[in-house]
């Protein structure tokens, strides 16, 4: 009975220090001891704290999973003329520049060089200060522009506006805006469109969120992907019907989706995971949290919304 009480109060601790911790923190700490690569999450933080084992597994099946969707919807839409890649509530996300790095390492079909858009969405504070930090490095700044944009001034103090990577601020409930908005940065509505948030609905009430999903399955004329990341209580009622029913449901009622799945991680772990990766990071850091792990894990949820017209595309892309 005691050790089942101090393992919920450590799953408790570690959730709480979760949610204190930037994203990015979490982020940082997996990338540097090899979980996955991430050369750029540093230069936004510069904090050099480590995490816990315990947390640095729970990142890398979140960064593992999404970019798994990610690398499975860029290998179905290779023939396509170009692909948006939306990430409302971005935060100091760093996907548009592990992305570049990804296509050097031709691991990206080759044939999307340059038609790849990533767009980011997030609130004033967030964004300039985003854009403060890219400034400050070249590097970031030359993977912003293609070489046909060299002379043109892409990167402004509160938004970001090249070919490949389009970020402004704006609250994202305002839907109409939205579309004003990326349409004026010239967003392809028409091209097809993966939507990732990590963490954003746990901010928005639940018709705030269903009205984003309805707007952007609206804004959006193309196939539509839609992949979420939530933290959950799978032990209490909202929990329980989030995972069960009430977030596949909402995609497919609100998000105008034809499919949709939802997992949480522990599940996600076990099973829909490359066994040769999670056996790699297993031997990262010595690990004897296994109960915890498996009571953290349920603590959150992956689902995969999809709206795609032809069958032979919907089936490459799964969590
Ligand atoms: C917990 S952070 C997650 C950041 C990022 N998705 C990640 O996984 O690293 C949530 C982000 O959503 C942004 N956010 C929350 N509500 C928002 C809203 N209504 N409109 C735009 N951004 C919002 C916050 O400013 C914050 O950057």
């Amino acid at each position: 009975m005691n050790s089942f009480i101090s393992r919920r109060n450590l799953v408790a601790k570690t959730m709480q220090q979760l949610r204190h911790q930037t994203m990015l923190s979490s982020l940082k700490s997996a990338a540097n001891l090899g979980y996955f690569k991430d050369d750029y999450s540093q230069l936004f933080l510069r904090s050099k704290k480590k995490l816990l084992p315990i947390m640095n597994r729970g990142t890398w099946a979140r960064v593992f999973s999404i970019r798994s969707i990610l690398l499975r919807f860029l290998n179905a839409y290779q023939n396509a003329d170009k692909v948006n890649i939306m990430i409302p509530g971005a935060g100091y996300d760093t996907t548009f520049f592990c992305l570049q790095d990804l296509m050097r390492e031709q691991k990206i079909p080759q044939n999307l060089q340059g038609k790849i858009t990533v767009i980011e969405i997030d609130f004033f504070e967030v964004i300039s200060k985003k854009i403060q930090i890219i400034k400050k490095h070249q590097n970031l700044v030359d993977m912003i522009r293609l070489e046909s944009e060299q002379d043109i001034e892409v990167i402004h103090e509160k938004h970001i506006n090249s070919h490949q990577y389009k970020v402004f601020c704006q609250d994202i409930r305002e839907i109409e805006l939205l579309q004003t908005n990326m349409a004026n940065l010239g967003v392809d509505f028409n091209a097809p469109t993966l939507v990732i948030t990590e963490c954003l609905l746990v901010y928005l009430k639940k018709a705030e969120s269903d009205s984003i999903l309805k707007g952007l399955s609206q804004i959006f004329q193309s196939d539509l992907v839609y992949v979420n990341y939530e933290m959950i209580h799978p032990g209490d009622a909202f929990g329980r019907v989030m995972i069960e029913n009430l977030e596949i449901l909402r995609m497919k009622e609100q998000g105008g989706m034809s499919s949709a799945d939802c997992y949480n991680m522990s599940q996600i772990y076990a099973k829909r995971l490359e066994s040769t990766e999670r056996h790699r990071i297993e031997k990262l850091e010595i690990f004897d949290e296994f109960e915890e792990w498996e009571l953290l894990s349920k603590h959150y949820c992956l689902c995969l919304g999809k709206r795609i017209a032809e069958p032979s595309i919907d089936e490459q892309i799964i969590i």
